[in-house]
Order: C-alpha cells, then sequence, then structure tokens
C-alpha cells in the first residue's frame, strides 16, 4: 500500500506546516527502497486478501474491540486532545489519507500544555509495518518571536538554506523540504514521521451501542530524545487518533481539530488542572504496549 502524502506541520507557538508524500507497505522488503513502485502494487495486493481477517476482543467491561488487519487507514484522523511528548513538545495531530494512496498531515506545537492530556490507552497485537517518503515539508510560524527563533536554528543548522530571504517572519509557510529542488533542512526540527512506520487501526462501539462505532488510528511511537528521532524505528504506539467521521461526540478536541488548518490552527479551550489525588484503585483500559 502506497501512501504519497503532503504533509503539514506548524507550531502554534512555535508553529510548522509540513508537505509530503510517502509509502506504505505490509511487507518491508530488503530492497524496497530499490523498487518501491513494485513493491506497493504486491503490498497492496496483500492487504486486500487478507482484509477479512480481524481479530475480536472482548473486554471485561463488554466494550468490543476490533483490530483491522490490515488496516485501512483512508480519512480525516485527529487527537482528542492536547498531546505530550518529550522535550516537552505539545502538539495536536490532523492526519487526512486519501483514496489516491497521498496524505496530508498536520502537527501543530504549542507553547505549552494548554488543555491537559487525555492519557490515552496503548495498544498490542497486530501493528501493520509501513514506509513513506515525504515529498514537501512546510512550516508557519504564528508568532513573531518562534519565526524568529526558528528561522535562526535552520540558519545555524543548514548554513545558506535561507540564502534569498531574511529572518522568517510570523503567517508566512517556509519550506523545510521540496522535493523538486533538493532542498532539505529537516533536521533543524529533528523532523521525521517515522510514526507512519507503524500503523494500528480499532473500531469499538461505545457503550455497547452499536450506532456509535468510534475508529482508532495508533501510529509509531516517537523517540524520547529530540535528536533521535530521525533514526528511530517505533515499537510501541502513541495515543490514537480518532477518525472525524465518527469520533467520540464527548470529544470537542476533535471537532476543533478537524475543523482547523495550517492557518487557523486549533485553540483549544483550557482546562483546569485538576488536583493530584492519587488515592483510590486505577487501572488500564486495554492491553497496553511497550517499547
Ligand atoms: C490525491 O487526492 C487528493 C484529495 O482528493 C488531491 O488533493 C491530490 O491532489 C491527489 N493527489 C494525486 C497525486 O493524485
Ligand atoms: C544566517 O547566518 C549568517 C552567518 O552566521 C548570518 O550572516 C545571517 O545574517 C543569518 N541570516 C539570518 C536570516 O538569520
Amino acid at each position: 500500500m502506497s501512501w504519497p502524502r503532503r504533509l503539514l506541520l506548524r507550531y502554534l507557538f512555535p508553529a510548522l506546516l509540513l508537505h509530503g508524500l510517502g509509502e506504505g507497505s505490509a511487507l518491508l522488503h530488503p530492497d524496497s527502497r530499490s523498487h518501491p513502485r513494485s513493491l506497493e502494487k504486491s503490498a497492496w495486493r496483500a492487504f486486500k486478501e487478507s482484509q477479512c481477517h480481524h481479530m475480536l476482543k472482548h473486554l471485561h467491561n463488554g466494550a468490543r474491540i476490533t483490530v483491522q488487519m490490515p488496516p485501512t487507514i483512508e480519512g480525516h484522523w485527529v487527537s482528542t486532545g492536547c498531546e505530550v511528548r518529550s522535550g516537552p513538545e505539545f502538539i495536536t495531530r490532523s492526519y487526512r489519507f486519501y483514496h489516491n494512496n497521498t496524505f496530508k498531515a498536520y502537527q501543530f506545537y504549542y507553547g505549552s500544555n494548554q488543555i491537559r492530556l487525555r492519557q490515552a490507552s496503548w495498544i498490542i497485537r497486530g501493528g501493520t509495518e509501513a514506509d513513506y517518503q515525504l515529498h514537501n515539508v512546510q512550516v508557519i510560524c504564528h508568532t513573531e518571536a518562534v519565526a524568529e527563533k526558528l528561522g535562526q536554528q535552520v540558519n545555524r543548522t543548514c548554513p545558506g538554506f535561507l540564502a534569498d530571504g531574511g529572518p522568517w517572519v510570523q503567517d508566512v509557510a517556509y519550506d523545510l523540504w521540496r522535493e523538486e529542488n533538493g532542498c532539505e533542512c529537516t533536521k533543524a526540527v529533528n523532523f521525521a514521521m517515522h510514526e507512519l512506520q507503524l500503523i494500528r487501526v480499532e473500531k469499538q462501539y461505545l457503550h455497547h451501542n452499536l450506532d456509535h462505532l468510534v475508529e482508532e488510528l495508533f501510529l509509531g511511537d516517537i523517540h524520547t530524545d529530540a535528536t533521535q528521532r530521525m533514526f528511530y524505528r517505533p515499537s510501541s504506539y502513541q495515543p490514537p487518533l480518532q477518525n472525524a467521521k465518527n469520533h467520540d461526540h464527548a470529544c470537542i478536541a476533535c471537532r476543533i481539530i478537524y475543523r482547523s488548518d495550517e492557518h487557523h490552527p486549533p485553540i483549544l479551550p483550557p482546562k483546569a488542572d485538576l488536583t493530584i489525588g492519587l488515592h483510590g484503585e486505577w487501572v488500564s483500559q486495554r492491553c497496553e504496549v511497550r517499547p
């Protein structure tokens, strides 16, 4: 299966925007780099042929979870809230995978944890390995301070990269990578989309309600050391994205992120931090995966 993709990455306080193209395959082949096209085709066929191999799991609370093997990831998937990565980085994601195997992904970076992280469950079992290729990565900064800082960072990391311009300014899209001219400086922000190397889709009916299907897309985990991210292959998952088409209606962040784009980043409503009281009994929501 191939996913030429467009990728948009944005920093809010930092704001960054990326465009890319990628290829995914169910079967990783040692020489996949030299024959990506033919591999895509056979991998896609393998996907189709095993489409009916679903796994069912009944959780103790009665919720039914179906794991889609292989995963169909066409659609629009959004974060269910602000996610925290090491750094710390605060991020929301909005990824679209199209029928023609292209994708467009937004990553919105925030200056702080505007809202509480909704701690999503991690999962186990059948992830699908994939590969991808970026064609275009852009960044947009939504404050002057971040624009200036990021521009300097790019200038420092890739001397000469800003050849045509002065300092970066707010609300302008800058290329970090464009396939046509070979200009590339994604390492200035340690950018990689290796999360697309591990994919898993789960469907579950909320509250025993057959009308209330929620689909979740789990993508690979991100290395905790930012400088390692470009080399790290995921071995567990990030919190899942939800399919915007039938997300949990209680998820206000999903709606806001769904409507956002590179010029209208999602501004999530502030939430009061709950006072931390650990007393009580706490359990996993489902089987969790660790690296
Ligand atoms: C793929 O489909 C999307 C959405 O319909 C479209 O915007 C894009 O231009 C298409 N890309 C290619 C390479 O056909
Ligand atoms: C980029 O770095 C060079 C060399 O340090 C410096 O002369 C130039 O002013 C910088 N450009 C920007 C836009 O920061």
